[in-house]
């Protein structure tokens, strides 16, 4: 399962990425907009791009099929391998079609349920996005919506990459694992909570202060 950070925060996302683990990262309006309201959206999402390397979705915010395309393009002039992040409604399908056809890449986002991502998928939805966090918080298990669309896509051999969204702690991270999910997008202190282990610390700490009683007595 490949590991995107699901950020807009330079800070985060550059530390993330000189760790070396990322093959991508995913941002959204909500998250842009957590960040400094004077910063130069254009000039952050190119920021971005460079600090990962790899993937970038970046989402429209039309709600008609023109604007998403007017928006697609705007966002390619400023860096062509550009994803195209575009909300699962019927006027974002046709705009995921053409794109598809023109062989550029989207991410269909607001996914809850395993039929809208085979829908999307058939758009040609390059990477469908499931929001499992959100179904959790309204008592839906986020996790099965992924094990589903999981197993239909191994069922059906589908091409579009299932990337597992609205990731909230290390056990959604571990369970969209288990399911088959090609990608996860984790929050940065998820990604933090992931990788902490106090055997890991306190291991350190006991091979470190044992090396120095060795060299201490050596000397
Ligand atoms: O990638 C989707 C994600 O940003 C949504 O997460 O925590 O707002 O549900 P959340």
């Amino acid at each position: 399962m490949q590991l995107y950070v699901d950020s807009a925060n330079l800070k985060d996302i550059k530390h993330a990425a000189s760790l070396g683990i990322l093959s991508g990262v995913t941002t959204n309006p909500s998250l842009l907009a957590k960040e400094d309201p004077t910063l130069d959206i254009k000039k952050l999402l190119l920021e971005i791009h460079e600090s990962v390397g790899g993937h970038t979705s970046v989402e429209v915010v039309s709600t008609d099929t023109d604007g998403m395309l007017r928006e697609a393009d705007e966002i390619l002039q400023w860096f062509p391998e550009a994803t195209i992040k575009i909300p699962f409604i019927p006027a974002g399908l046709s705009a995921v079609r053409k794109l598809s056809d023109q062989e550029i890449p989207t991410n269909v986002t607001l996914l809850f349920t395993a039929n809208q991502a085979l829908i999307a998928a058939n758009a040609g939805a390059t990477y469908v996005s499931l929001f499992l966090g959100r179904l959790d918080d309204i008592s839906t298990d986020g996790v099965q919506a992924v094990r589903d669309t999981c197993e239909i896509w191994e069922m059906h051999g589908l091409e579009s990459l299932i990337i597992a969204a609205s990731i909230r702690n290390p056990l959604h991270f571990l369970e969209c694992a288990k399911a088959g999910a090609h990608i996860a997008t984790v929050p940065y202190k998820v990604l933090m909570q992931c990788m902490n282990h106090p055997l890991t610390d306190a291991g350190l700490d006991a091979f470190l202060k044992d090396h120095q009683k060795m060299l201490t007595a050596k000397s």
